[in-house]
């Protein structure tokens, strides 16, 4: 009988050679991550047409680094030679110690370029997804040895972001964990570890359900998307969850990530455990649906929420300061905040982490559960109720209904910063 012996040697110097499958928006900016931290890289695209514009946003980034002086423009050719394009997948997995998939946000897609990447690539190497929120343990099980995959979420754009939310799903070996740890070490980031594999993380499950609400808001009329964003702006110092929306393409992602959502939930339930988000999300894809079949894709279609001067041209929409006197930002955030209140009680996650992850992932001043506090839980608890009693009629209304966690701390008098104890301690 023959036996394959696998010599594993993982440790983070054995991981020179990486392969990033899939070069838009996010895998062209993992690709220059990884070469500024001294990876060699290997970027890979079914679209000559997208490798050609990834190689040259890679340059200008780049440039704009070396003009910055950021370092000089040696190193910026450097860092450029270590990276090479393939239009074939099959060739350019062979000698990769760590491949990362980036591509479209659909499942079976996911599946079909993991597996054959699989079957092309050295014994050793591991497996790994930028997914926002597609079920790690689906893509685990389409490869030969399930402990080798892990989720290793990026944010936009990846060479600024200095974050990187880690996923270990039921087969990821602590192997494995540890050196996707000591990539991310290399990489000179923050590691956020998620030991559930939980629809949309922490980060985008959080971010999502203000996302969500925004959208609901607009759809109701009760605020603009001008105002809305004015008042994240200018109050809180967010940028909008619409000029985000149109900036980070997630009309179609969203929409795209959406095929087949029941079917996996059947498959894995554990991934996506609350029916009430499920039903809110519904009505607020609804609304982008609208924006996705007119062909509005935000800013890489040139409109969105917003116009934009062409196709892929990005400009920071402008809105007035003004508008932000007719909305509170914690009307939005609410829901995000009761969200995390079960994320926490459920201990898959915790207070730091949730606003870690919301801080640097999408560079805001303060955490969501630092504003909860200063806002006051009692008042988050009444806007709650008061969305719930505006809802009534609508199927997702249960999502509104204050968690417990949140009615036992104003029991316990821990409404926040007033009183000296919230979600955080003050005293
Ligand atoms: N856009 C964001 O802000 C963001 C942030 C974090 C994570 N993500 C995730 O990153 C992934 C990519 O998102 P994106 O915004 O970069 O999408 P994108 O549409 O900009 O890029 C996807 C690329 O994958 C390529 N592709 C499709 N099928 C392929 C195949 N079989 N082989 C090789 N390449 C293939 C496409 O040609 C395209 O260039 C998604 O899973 C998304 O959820 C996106």
């Amino acid at each position: 009988m023959y036996i394959k012996i696998i010599s594993f040697n993982l440790s983070s110097n054995s991981i020179d050679n990486i392969t990033v499958i899939g070069a838009g928006t996010m895998g062209h900016g993992i690709a220059q991550a990884f070469a500024t931290s001294g990876f060699n890289v290997n970027l890979v695209d079914v679209s000559n047409q997208v490798l050609n514009t990834a190689f040259s946003r890679i340059n200008d980034n780049l440039n704009k680094k070396v003009n910055e002086n950021k370092f000089s423009s040696d190193i910026a050719t450097s860092i450029l030679n270590r990276i090479t394009l393939f239009s074939n997948l099959q060739e350019s997995v062979k000698r990769s110690d760590f491949v990362i998939e980036a591509i479209i946000e659909n499942l079976d897609a996911k599946i079909n370029v993991l597996r054959l990447a699989d079957q092309n690539s050295p014994a050793h190497t591991i497996f790994a997804s930028n997914t926002s929120a597609l079920p790690i343990t689906l893509m685990a099980e389409s490869l030969t040895n399930k402990d080798k995959f892990i989720g290793f979420h990026w944010f936009n754009p990846p060479p600024d972001r200095e974050l990187l939310e880690i996923i270990k799903c039921k087969y990821t070996s602590n192997e494995v964990i540890d050196m996707a740890l000591d990539i991310v070490k290399k990489l000179n980031r923050r590691a956020l570890m998620i030991n559930s594999d939980i629809r949309g993380f922490i980060a985008n499950r959080v971010y999502r359900a203000m996302r969500y609400e925004a959208i609901l808001m607009f759809s109701q009329n009760i605020a603009t998307v001008d105002e809305i964003d004015s008042a994240f702006r200018y109050k809180i110092g967010w940028r909008g969850p619409f000029e985000l929306i149109d900036y980070a393409g997630a009309i179609d992602l969203e929409i795209t990530e959406s095929n087949g959502f029941d079917e996996v939930r059947r498959k894995l339930p554990d991934w996506e455990p609350d029916d009430d988000y499920v039903l809110y999300r519904k009505h607020a894809l609804n609304v982008l649906q609208t924006y996705y079949d007119k062909g509005w894709f935000g800013v890489k279609a040139g409109k969105g929420f917003y116009e934009y001067p062409g196709p892929g041209k990005w400009v920071r929409p402008t809105v007035s300061e003004e508008d932000s006197n007719n909305v509170n930002p914690m009307d939005v955030l609410s829901p995000a905040i009761n969200l995390s209140a079960s994320l926490i009680h459920e201990k898959i996650s915790n207070v730091e982490d949730i606003d870690l992850s919301i801080k640097i992932g999408y560079v805001v001043p303060r955490g969501i559960l630092e504003l909860a506090d200063d806002f006051g839980i009692d008042n988050i608890v009444k806007i709650l109720e008061q969305k719930k009693e505006y809802s009534t009629s609508q199927e997702y209304s249960n999502f509104y209904t204050p968690h417990p966690l949140l009615l036992k701390m104003i029991d316990n008098s821990e409404t926040g910063k007033k009183s000296g104890k919230g979600f955080y301690n003050y005293s």
